[in-house]
């Protein structure tokens, strides 16, 4: 018989929910709270539409904006399952948050808009999930709209990104004349507009034809759908749950989630599949922590810059790794060697929950924070000392100059910037000819959110030049030689006093190659 801890962890399934703006992420998040019995109205996940975030203090950036901590982390039950959706903002929220967010979870959904396949936040946050070796699954969106070709969609998984394609359902049809799903994982056919009074499901016998009465088979979108799952069902990809485990295979489902369609089924199958917390590694007897060994231990995979400017906290976000959280717990940040007592705890719960648990392996703990806690730190308990790998860094792809507006005040422009570097709000370098530095970030957001803290924060305005896109390539020290440096390829050193170029574009990258065919440009992921 299981433990009651083993019990709970067993029940956790954390993903984040990856997509290009538009494609739908929040539309179907909020389906799936609908599912999990969190009832909110329409557009309350996305702050900014429904301006619902007016009453809460937070940092007037992320007002405006919309984020909020509450919608970070949204947590509810289904099924006897706890699921735990971590958000991953979009748009100018984009930012290395987002990218660690991923550090934090165990499978990811991938919401693709059907009518423009793969595009390119997509991409790049697929890149993480699969540098993590984490399950994917996929939801092809907007079928209720005309769609692509379902079969390219699936060779796009292939040849964009190099994931196999599995589809779980095919699309009978799409946008006016969308009938459907043929659902071979569930054998049965899901209608999309169900005749008042009639079935919505139309069960499959097992040579996968209408075992009901219906019109449907008479109908070319349905032979079509037909005649496509049953190619694919002889030439297409077999089912291999060992390759989905390793994210080299990824179940693909079609619906619309405006329509709410396909999406119960969606979520049903993904919880067939979607794996529990795993292990960690810690680094310092290279054993794996168990997500059920009873010593507590996580990491922070994020820090939400404070919320209340008079207060100048910080919710350090971190992801449990094994054992259980108790408020007001010792524990011992890896770091600094240091005891700390959280008391000051958010735990993202749904409001509905009547028995509130305490959080386990695969749960989100946000700790109010002054200033003890850095992105990638470990805390534990117990006598063996944990410290998880540290988090991979992200290729910054924008880029600023920044000064102290004045220059009597360098020692607080110093102070604040060294902290926020520190904390991984943004990226720094300096330049090798003048001593400059400048800022690199993976979303515009993280620059705002860096000249607004250092304003509030450490009373110190700054002058931001922005540089633009830059591709930032890093060379090994030896081969380093200052002359090689133009204004086309910037040369400036790391926060590890290592050497890269920031260089204009591809362009400017590939003539340098050609120049100094011996130097070897490496890109951070
Ligand atoms: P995001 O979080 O990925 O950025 O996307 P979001 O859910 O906000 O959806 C973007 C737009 O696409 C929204 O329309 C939303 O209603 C629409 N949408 C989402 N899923 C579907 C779907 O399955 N079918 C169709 N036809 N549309 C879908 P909007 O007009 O931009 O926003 P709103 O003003 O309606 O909220």
């Amino acid at each position: 018989m299981a433990n009651a801890l083993e019990q709970n962890v067993a029940k956790r399934r954390t993903f984040a929910i990856i997509s290009h703006p538009d494609a739908g992420k929040t539309t179907i998040t909020e389906q799936l709270l609908l599912y999990g019995g969190i009832v909110r109205e329409a557009g309350t996940v996305k702050g900014k539409k429904s301006g619902n975030f007016a009453k809460s203090d937070w940092m007037e950036i992320e007002q405006k904006r919309g984020i909020s901590v509450t919608s970070s982390v949204m947590q509810f039950d289904y099924q006897g399952k706890r699921i735990n959706i971590l958000d991953t903002p979009g748009h100018e929220d984009f930012s290395e948050d987002t990218y660690r967010t991923l550090m934090a979870v165990d499978s990811a959904v991938m919401v693709i808009d059907a009518a423009k396949g793969i595009e390119a936040q997509t991409k790049k946050l697929f890149k993480i999930c699969k540098m993590r070796g984490i399950p994917i699954f996929t939801f092809m969106n907007k079928m209720d709209r005309d769609s692509r070709d379902p079969i390219e969609l699936i060779s796009q998984l292939e040849d964009v990104l190099g994931i196999e394609g599995y589809p779980m359902n095919w699309p009978i049809g799409s946008g006016k004349v969308l009938r459907g799903l043929y659902d071979r994982y569930n054998n049965r056919v899901a209608l999309y507009r169900p005749k008042e009074g009639t079935e919505k499901y139309l069960p499959l016998n097992d040579e996968g034809e209408l075992q009901v009465a219906s019109d449907l088979p008479n109908d070319e979108v349905y032979q079509d759908a037909k005649a496509n799952m049953d190619l694919i069902q002889e030439a297409g990809n077999q089912f291999d749950l060992e390759k989905i485990k390793k994210g080299d295979q990824t179940p693909v489902f079609f619906g619309s989630a405006l329509a709410n369609f396909g999406v119960e089924t969606f979520l049903n199958a993904y919880l067939d599949f979607a794996p529990m917390p795993g292990d960690h590694e810690n680094t310092l007897d290279d054993e794996e922590v168990q997500p059920t060994n009873p010593n507590f231990s996580g990491f922070v995979f994020k820090i939400q810059a404070n919320m209340n400017p008079r207060h100048r906290d910080r919710i350090a976000f971190v992801r449990v790794c094994s054992g259980e959280f108790e408020r007001g717990m010792d524990v011992k940040l890896e770091r600094t060697d240091k005891k700390l007592r959280l008391s000051n705890v958010t735990e993202f719960v749904a409001n509905t929950r009547e028995n509130v648990e305490n959080a386990v392996a695969g749960d989100i703990i946000g700790l109010y924070d002054t200033g003890n806690f850095q992105i990638g730190d470990t805390i534990y308990t117990g006598k063996q000392a944990v410290k998880f790998p540290p988090l991979p860094q992200f290729t910054p792809e924008l880029f600023m100059r920044v000064s102290a507006k004045n220059v009597m005040k360098q020692k607080s422009f110093h102070k604040g910037i060294h902290q926020l570097v520190q904390e991984g709000a943004v990226q720094l370098y300096t330049t090798y000819s003048t001593g400059d530095y400048i800022l690199g970030a993976v979303g515009q957001l993280q620059f705002e959110v860096f000249q607004f803290r250092m304003q509030n924060e450490y009373n110190s305005e700054v002058v931001m030049e922005p540089l633009g896109h830059k591709i930032a390539r890093w060379i090994d020290p030896d081969q380093l030689d200052e002359s090689m440096s133009s204004s086309r390829n910037i040369l400036v050193r790391d926060t590890h006093d290592q050497p890269l170029f920031l260089f204009e574009n591809t362009f400017a990258e590939r003539w340098f190659h050609d120049k100094y065919p011996d130097v070897k440009l490496m890109s951070k992921l």
